[in-house]
């Protein structure tokens, strides 16, 4: 991932005005890093399928990266999740205040969509990826995730309503990265394939979000953890063996279905997801 990291570097939203701390503010969390999950997902899948793409992919990776970032500075407003520390910084409102953060998260939204208005595809292709991050990351998909996880805080719901909470919130945007993989690649087919596949990995993904808001401090998970308690998540909700079970179950799923993809797919993601997969195996 380390060409990725420098393609970021160089392309790091700019802005020169009379704002004495505005650009700093946009680039301050893309730089502080994180996982690069689903950056990862993304390239993982057209470098199975033709590597030659790499370089243009890297748009398309980046401008998830983006849309990612703006949502987590959001989620750690005060309205929101009211947290001090992301990616093992203070966040974007404590550094400087809640205005800079909330216009560093606008920013980065938009500068997402300009990244990959910019990607060296058909103009086709352009507008399929541009389509399935917003639709995403958008009104049905991340955001409207966000809108029931906030307000329903204290507001115990089912665990149905609880998978179609996550399944926005988190999931679509992992299944977004590995479908925008296909698209660039162009096989029509996987990416329906791949975006199924996704959701299920989003929703394990977040199982153990949960799960590492109740194990771990907030110095090893660099962010706020035991945030969780108002919260609609599967530990809050099902307790933490439940939501373990529930993990493994997933787990199981989708190691079968990553013995049905293509050879050179299956060995890309499975260096990606052995962490999450099987570490509920036993
Ligand atoms: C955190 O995402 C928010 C969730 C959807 C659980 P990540 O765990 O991918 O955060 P970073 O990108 O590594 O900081
Ligand atoms: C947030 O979920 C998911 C986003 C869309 C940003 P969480 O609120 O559980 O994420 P963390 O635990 O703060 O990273
Ligand atoms: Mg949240
Ligand atoms: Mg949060
Ligand atoms: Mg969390």
């Amino acid at each position: 991932m380390q060409n990725f990291e420098n393609f970021l570097l160089n392309h790091l939203p700019t802005s020169k005005s009379i704002h004495p701390t505005y650009e700093e503010a946009v680039q301050k969390m893309l730089i502080a890093g994180g996982k690069r999950f689903r950056p990862a997902l993304l390239l993982g899948v057209v470098n199975a399928y033709n590597p030659l793409l790499i370089g243009g992919a890297y748009h398309a990776a980046y401008a998830i990266e983006l849309l990612h970032t703006y949502s987590l500075i959001h989620d750690d407003l005060p309205a929101m999740d009211n947290s001090p520390l992301r990616r093992g910084e203070p966040t974007l409102h404590v550094l400087y205040d809640e205005v800079t953060a909330i216009l560093a998260g606008d920013a980065l939204n938009t500068y997402a969509f300009e990244v990959l208005s910019n990607a060296p595809f058909s103009d086709y292709t352009r507008v399929e990826l541009i389509r399935e991050l917003a639709v995403n990351g958008g009104l049905n998909g991340m955001v409207l995730g966000q809108a029931i996880d906030c307000y329903f805080e204290n507001r115990p719901l089912y665990i149905e309503d609880i998978k179609i909470l996550h399944t926005n919130k988190t999931a679509k945007l992992i299944a977004a990265s590995l479908k925008m993989g296909a698209i660039i690649v162009g096989e029509e087919k996987l990416a329906d394939t791949l975006y199924d596949f996704g959701i299920k990995l989003g929703l394990l993904f977040q199982i153990q979000d949960d799960i590492l808001d109740v194990t771990q401090t907030s110095q090893e998970a660099g962010k706020l953890t035991n945030n969780d308690e108002q919260k609609n998540s599967f530990v809050t909700i099902l307790g933490l063996d439940k939501a373990l079970s529930e993990a493994n179950t997933l787990a199981k799923t989708l190691l079968e279905e990553l013995e049905s993809f293509d050879e050179k797919l299956k060995s890309e993601l499975s260096k990606l997801l052995t962490h999450y997969i099987n570490r509920h195996i036993n």
